[in-house]
């Protein structure tokens, strides 16, 4: 069967906002969509909530409303994406069918009220979900407003141990072990009198304490992995029964997510993200950078542009007290960075605050007075921008010659086992990317499994769990030239989550040139880094001792040294592979150490990097058919003065697109916030 092609509207520069009109008196509405219109709203999100207006009872369908809303965007030229709303169903669904509600590890029940309360494996929930979809997927598939879906909202995993969910799990393991004598072996059940001897019992991980089995706990992961995406799928063969030219999304939000977002990715047109960088003035040296691998990691899921569908509008709240209200600037600032990084349309969660329900301090554009005031000022002037801009950058995206690679299931393990107190997989592979933005190099964060081509570098931290096809590939890499970045905790175990018995780097061995004699868990422990070039560095939570292979192709890049009893063994190593590189990191060092580790290898491979970059200042190139744009962002709360050296000092002398000044080549000065793009 040959895949529909959906319409390619979302390929479009645009900003849009989240909407809900079920939150309204219908008489406001034209009053917001004229508003929407001239601040340059181009297409809105709604009814990803709305279950219980839409069928307010079983099998009763209310359309009507939704019709007159619609009816209304077209009018106005707005383009319209529709929101499953399985995320919250309704009471009548509830009451009638309690098997939707999930069951926590508790054991307690997630109670409706709130939202989230559906169980994925329910057949109920898939069976009335799928009906609804399927109904509003018939009536608006020709509707002129509408051009795409979202599914569901925010998918997450809730580790459901319902009836269902237990059933499911055990078919599930029954189809990929087949035997009880192979899944004794593979999870290694014999400790502790684990063993099964009936399929029955096989069960998910009550109790959810985090010492059961952890090649069980891992494989429960990858079950709800499968479950979320299958249950996407019927949502989606729901959508495009009626709609083949409509594009499929989902927003997924707050990274790391421990649910596999490549696997759910698999089935959509594009993915989008719901982006709420931190406003607080303590998170500032670090949120923009966090959003910045968010963003990546998000162009990641299906290697292509992708949406942001909820972004920073206001102060965030209701979750939590209240954050800052974005400063003057901020709105702007962050729509440019995702667009920077790849974003195509941007969507502002949300027009306006809520005045009832549980979100009325997560601010909108427009605070509860209903008065348009700085935000939405800020909004429409960077519309304005977008607008303006949006020829020259829609069909471009960002280039890069470094990818990092991202894997749910080292996560996951690394979480079932963490290695040692200091140590989080989520936020080293951070550190790797801060350290390459820092550095103005560009880089991809791409699914482990994906082929390498065209990359020249592959950081690749902890792959704890290896098998023979990821450790041919990554070799196969370096040896075919690449330069790859290998740290501790690489080949630790198999896929089934079970130690190897050979020595570490394990199936990476031979790529990395070393063997690792010893280890010393170091945790939260700080320890002195002696560099090659004479410069000391620190190293905390882990410590491998390495042996350099024989045959002199291995170079000791550092070492260990202070008082520890692994003083002036190696640390950092470079072996030279075929025609390319391997680096292994045996310990976790600070940023400094990896900046210069990263610029040395920038320099020596000839990667595109920029010198001088202040703290906060960040820059990204997208390319295409229209040129190159190299977008430059103060990120900071304060004014920056540099000079932008290295690969981007004679475009950044260019004519600013924003600002329209020149800068000749000379200083820029950027306010706090403050962004230009140059054409080059
Ligand atoms: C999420 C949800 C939205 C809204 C915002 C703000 O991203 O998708 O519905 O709740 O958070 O809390």
């Amino acid at each position: 069967m040959t895949q529909p092609q959906p319409n390619k509207s979302y390929e479009n520069v645009r900003m849009g906002v989240d909407y809900y009109p079920e939150h309204w008196d219908e008489e406001m509405w034209e009053k917001d969509i004229a508003l929407m219109k001239s601040s340059g709203v181009a297409v809105v999100r709604v009814g990803e909530f709305a279950w219980s207006r839409m069928e307010p009872r079983d099998g009763e369908f209310e359309f009507g409303w939704l019709d007159r809303a619609l009816d209304l965007f077209a009018r106005y030229g707005i383009d319209v994406v529709i929101g499953t709303p399985t995320h919250t169903p309704p009471r009548w669904l509830t009451a009638k069918h309690p098997d939707v509600l999930p069951i926590l590890p508790s054991g307690a029940v997630y109670q409706p009220g709130v939202r989230g309360h559906r169980c994925f494996n329910s057949r109920s929930l898939r069976h009335y979900g799928e009906r609804l979809i399927g109904r509003l997927a018939e009536r608006y598939a020709k509707h002129p407003a509408v051009v795409g879906w979202q599914t569901d909202n925010e998918f997450g995993m809730l580790d459901s141990q319902s009836a269902q969910a237990a059933e499911d799990f055990r078919d599930w393991v029954y189809r990929k072990y087949g035997t009880l004598d192979n899944l004794n072996r593979e999870w290694g059940t014999v400790v502790w009198s684990g063993e099964y001897s009936e399929w029955s019992e096989v069960t998910p991980p009550l109790g959810g304490s985090p010492y059961q089995n952890p090649s069980f706990l891992l494989d429960f992961a990858r079950f709800q992995w499968e479950t979320v995406a299958d249950f996407q799928n019927g949502q989606i063969a729901a959508i495009r029964a009626h709609c083949p030219d409509h594009f499929v999304t989902h927003n997924f939000h707050s990274y790391p997510q421990r649910l596999d977002l490549y696997k759910v990715g698999e089935a959509l047109d594009f993915a989008s993200f719901d982006y709420y960088p931190n406003t607080s003035p303590d998170k500032a040296a670090t949120s923009p950078y966090s959003g910045a691998l968010s963003l990546d990691a998000t162009r990641g899921v299906k290697r292509r542009n992708f949406w942001i569908m909820e972004q920073l509008s206001g102060s965030p709240g209701a979750w939590m007290p209240m954050w800052r209200m974005p400063q003057p600037g901020y709105i702007r600032a962050y729509v440019w960075q995702a667009i920077a990084r790849g974003a195509d349309t941007v969507v502002h969660f949300r027009w306006r605050s809520a005045h009832i329900g549980a979100e009325q301090f997560w601010h909108g554009l427009i605070d509860h007075s209903n008065v348009p005031g700085r935000r939405l000022a800020e909004f429409a002037e960077t519309s304005g921008e977008v607008r303006r801009l949006a020829p020259l950058l829609e069909g471009t995206s960002p280039e890069a010659q470094v990818a990092i690679l991202m894997s749910h299931e080292q996560l996951e393990a690394l979480r079932i086992q963490k290695q040692t107190d200091n140590f989080d997989y989520y936020e080293n592979l951070k550190e790797y990317h801060r350290a390459l933005t820092k550095l103005g190099i560009g880089c991809d964060v791409i699914d482990w499994r994906q082929p390498l081509d065209g990359y020249r570098v592959v950081v690749a931290p902890h792959l704890y769990l290896l098998d023979d096809e990821a450790a041919e590939r990554l070799s196969r890499f370096a040896a075919d030239g690449g330069t790859l970045l290998l740290t501790a905790r690489t080949g630790v175990k198999n896929l089934n989550n079970v130690c190897v018995m050979q020595p570490l780097p394990g199936l990476l061995a031979d790529c990395a040139g070393v063997a690792v004699r010893e280890y010393d868990p170091l945790g939260r422990d700080v320890v002195r880094l002696d560099a090659e070039d004479g410069e000391q560095y620190a190293c905390s939570q882990w410590a491998d001792i390495l042996d350099p292979a024989p045959g002199g192709r291995t170079e000791v890049l550092a070492r260990y040294g202070g008082p520890v009893f692994f003083a002036g063994e190696a640390a950092v190593t470079r072996h030279a592979f075929g025609h390319g590189e391997t680096y292994y990191l045996g310990t976790h060092p600070e940023e400094e150490y990896l900046r210069a580790l990263l610029l040395r290898i920038a320099q020596e491979r000839g990667l595109p990097h920029a010198e001088g970059l202040p703290a906060g200042v960040q820059v990204s190139v997208r390319a295409g058919a229209s040129g190159a744009y190299l977008f430059v962002l103060n990120l900071s709360r304060e004014t920056r003065r540099f000079r932008l050296g290295g690969a981007y000092a004679e475009a950044a002398g260019g004519e600013g697109l924003l600002g329209g000044r020149r800068h000749s080549g000379g200083e820029l000065e950027l306010k706090p916030y403050g962004v230009e793009i140059f054409r080059f």
